[in-house]
């Protein structure tokens, strides 16, 4: 937070005038794939990206889409944008590529910052989106567009870099993309998904460009990067990370921002919410959700491809390239570019057993049960063995936990029942069989006996490709 602070405050040195701003924190990433609905509408992106915001996310959307979320892994219940930023790997030695893990999802400021306090500050319209950055850049140009992205290495002294710094980060390596705030007042988008909007002569602060008479309010993305797990795995003269586009310098990061906000709700936070400190709380226009409820928004993904732990390759078509000329995009290397079914975390066993995915409640630890009734567990675990020795033991609901788990019971209490509109995280495979979900940590996946002749799973809502989950109330 300090280092944070210090660099906003740093950026801002030029500027006279007081900054509120508030910080809206996501809690997690609602999907880590390739899609990319600004760069790729309808089709699979080119490269990884990891994904935070409203559950309406597709891979073609619109602002109606956006509405259409029945949660967020952002904070506030009125914001159903998305953000997204390039997923970052470890490249080995060996030349395999490790996905690094993240702390939380992302940190979103809104600055409220403006060149005079004659321009009024504006709430982003409604089917707004833009990119800032570009994935070809290899080498570090003094442009406004370089300046504003960057990294700062958590917990060494070093001052921030606009490619990868090559010394460890002992609490982490965090992406930073500041977002242009001058608009052309006209057009939501353009083809290059920046034109129609520009920096301001301080980049973030001064006066905006002629053709660019509307300033919104500043927007500034913060991801961070658990480079620490690979301290201890560095090799040869260089840095051993890569953005998921192929870039081992750095300078190729970007964001994607996609809005989604309830307009008014944003501008009368922007004209009125004026605490200093970026409290998101102190104000009044915003409902807010805990960050245990936010992570527990999750889309499920549409891409038939490995994406997390060691893979041989970076998903898609994209070899490293060095630099420093500019990339070039690469294609039909086998990759996958069809979008799926979404992959959903359950199997269907209504036609089979006449039992229906009810959802993914919980089961936090150190308290009763969720199914107190029969249990067992072993490394053999499947979706059908529980469902079969729960029935087996009389009960009609079976719930499957850390892989290898299995418990009964014929109810359960109504604050361990799934969320309605909420997918959750059971994520977790199988132990007999790693195709299938068998909850998570603290997470039940649940199935329940049909009563009568009808019987369906959670009712799922299709958003163009992927999907909500809108789960039925337990009987
Ligand atoms: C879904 O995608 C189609 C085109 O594939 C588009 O016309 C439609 O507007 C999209 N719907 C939403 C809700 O984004
Ligand atoms: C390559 O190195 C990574 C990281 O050290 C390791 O996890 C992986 O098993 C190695 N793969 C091969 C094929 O040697
Ligand atoms: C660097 O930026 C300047 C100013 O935009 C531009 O004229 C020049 O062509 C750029 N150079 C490279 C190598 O991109
Ligand atoms: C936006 O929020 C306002 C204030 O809460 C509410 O009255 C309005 O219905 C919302 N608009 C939409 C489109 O949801
Ligand atoms: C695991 O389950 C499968 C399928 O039910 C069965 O074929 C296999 O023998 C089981 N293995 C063990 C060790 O129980």
């Amino acid at each position: 937070m300090r280092a944070n602070m210090a660099y906003l405050l740093g950026l801002l040195a030029s500027a006279n005038l007081a900054v509120a701003f508030f910080r809206l924190p996501c809690a997690a990433p609602i999907v880590v794939e390739r899609a990319d609905p600004i760069v790729s509408p309808g089709q699979v992106s080119n490269h990884m990206h990891t994904i935070m915001g409203g559950n309406g996310f597709g891979f073609q959307m619109d602002y109606a889409a956006t509405q259409a979320s029945t949660c967020s892994s952002c904070a506030v219940v009125q914001d159903k944008s998305n953000y997204w930023v390039p997923t970052v790997y470890y490249r080995a030695k060996n030349g395999t590529f490790t996905s690094v893990g993240q702390t939380g999802g992302a940190l979103i400021y809104y600055l409220q910052r403006q060149d005079s306090s004659a321009v009024n500050l504006m709430a982003f319209p409604e089917g707004f989106r833009m990119v800032a950055g570009n994935p070809f850049l290899r080498s570090y140009n003094n442009t406004l567009e370089q300046q504003a992205i960057n990294w700062a290495c958590i917990g060494s002294p070093h001052a921030d870099t606009n490619g990868f710094p090559d010394y460890n980060c002992p609490d982490g390596l965090r992406a930073q993309v500041f977002f242009p705030s001058c608009w052309n007042g006209k057009d939501l988008d353009t083809p290059d998904h920046k034109s129609h909007v520009a920096y301001p002569s301080g980049l973030t602060t001064g006066e905006c460009p002629p053709g660019f008479p509307v300033q919104f309010v500043s927007i500034f993305y913060e991801v961070l990067w658990d480079t620490p797990d690979f301290a201890d795995m560095w090799y040869g003269n260089s840095q051993p990370f890569v953005l998921s586009h192929g870039d081992p310098t750095g300078y190729g990061l970007h964001g994607d921002f996609l809005n989604g906000w309830n307009v008014s709700v944003l501008q009368n936070a922007i004209d009125n919410c004026n605490n200093p400190d970026g409290i998101l709380e102190d104000c009044q226009y915003f409902t807010t959700v805990t960050p245990d409820i936010a992570a527990s928004c999750q889309v499920p993904s549409s891409i038939d491809e490995q994406v997390f732990g060691t893979v041989d390759k970076l998903p898609g078509c994209n070899p490293v390239q060095n630099g420093p000329e500019m990339a070039t995009a690469r294609s039909n290397c086998g990759a996958p570019t069809t979008i799926s079914k979404p992959n959903f975390p359950f199997v269907d066993l209504t036609k089979s057993k006449h039992f229906a995915y009810i959802g993914c409640g919980t089961d936090p630890g150190g308290q009763p049960r969720t199914l107190l009734g029969a249990s067992e567990q072993n490394n053999n675990m499947t979706v059908e063995s529980c469902v079969d020795f729960c029935v087996s033991k009389g009960y009609r609901i079976a719930g499957l936990e850390y892989s290898t788990q299995c418990f009964c019971d014929n109810s359960f209490s109504k604050d361990r029942a799934p969320v309605p509109g909420l997918l959750q995280d059971c994520s977790m495979p199988c132990s007999g069989n790693d195709k299938e979900v068998c909850g998570g940590g603290a997470l039940i996946s649940l199935y329940q006996k049909c009563t009568d002749s009808t019987c369906h799973n959670v009712q799922l809502t299709f958003i163009n490709g992927t999907a909500s989950s809108a789960a039925h109330k337990p009987h």
